[in-house]
């Protein structure tokens, strides 16, 4: 199986061994599959709260065994990824994608509410939300996350934020994902145009709120437009 072009964006982003790999909200599985494969971890686990896709997952597991390399473990956790328990002495990535931004959000204030700090000083997250990207990046940035890579992937005709954070970053997450544009790349260029479209239909809710999300996301363009007068 082929990874997407998001799943492949995450997957090149763990391109050092690690002890652990968290698949969180794995559903099929595809990522965790191909990171075992590839001996990525000492230890991938797959975790999701369905019960009927991680019986699926786990026989499909057991058949791909024997063609594994021995030198990668995997465990097949059905539950809810708020609950997964890092160890604090291995160096622990986990990641999260393919949920809602707030949902994402709510997930790794679970994970660092129920770990150790030592654990969290351990532990890179990758995640890759389907919208609500700003409110997801704000509450990042209240857990005292900060900013490892951000990049913009684009497939199928639709922008993914793919965003790398961890307590042990000294670089600020911003809330636009300030170093990941290139407003010279028409893809770009349509994205911030979606996210200016949808916040304005928004301003009627909460015109203060909204008014802020928009002037954040315009002083991006004026960046671009400084960066071509200097
Ligand atoms: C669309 S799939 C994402 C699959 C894959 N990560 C990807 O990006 O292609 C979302 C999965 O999240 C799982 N999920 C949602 N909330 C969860 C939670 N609190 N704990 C564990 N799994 C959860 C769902 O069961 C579903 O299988």
């Amino acid at each position: 199986m082929k990874l997407s072009k998001r799943l492949s964006a995450i997957s090149a982003l763990i391109n050092k061994p690690v002890d652990v790999i968290w698949d969180c909200c794995c559903d099929h599985g595809y990522l965790g599959i191909a990171l075992l494969k590839r001996s990525a971890a000492k230890q991938v686990n797959f975790v999701d709260i369905v019960d009927t896709i991680m019986v699926e997952l786990n026989d499909q597991l057991k058949q791909l065994s024997s063609t594994l390399p021995s030198n990668t473990a995997w465990d097949v956790q059905c539950q809810d990824v708020r609950a997964i328990k890092l160890n604090q002495n291995q160096q622990n990535v986990v990641v999260i994608a393919g949920v809602g931004g707030e949902l994402l959000l709510n997930l790794v204030a679970g994970i660092m509410a129920n770990n150790t700090k030592a654990a969290l000083a351990n532990t890179r997250f990758i995640v890759c939300p389907i919208h609500h990207t700003y409110t997801l990046r704000t509450g990042l940035i209240k857990l005292g996350l900060g900013l490892e890579s951000e990049q913009l992937i684009s497939e199928n005709n639709r922008i993914y934020e793919l965003i790398e954070v961890s307590v042990s970053s000294p670089a600020a997450l911003t809330r636009t994902g300030q170093s990941m544009w290139d407003l010279n790349l028409p893809a770009h260029m349509q994205y911030l145009d979606q996210l200016l479209n949808h916040y304005n239909k928004m301003l009627n809710k909460d015109e203060l709120y909204f008014q802020k999300v928009i002037t954040d996301y315009q002083s991006l363009n004026d960046y671009k437009n400084d960066d071509f007068n200097h």
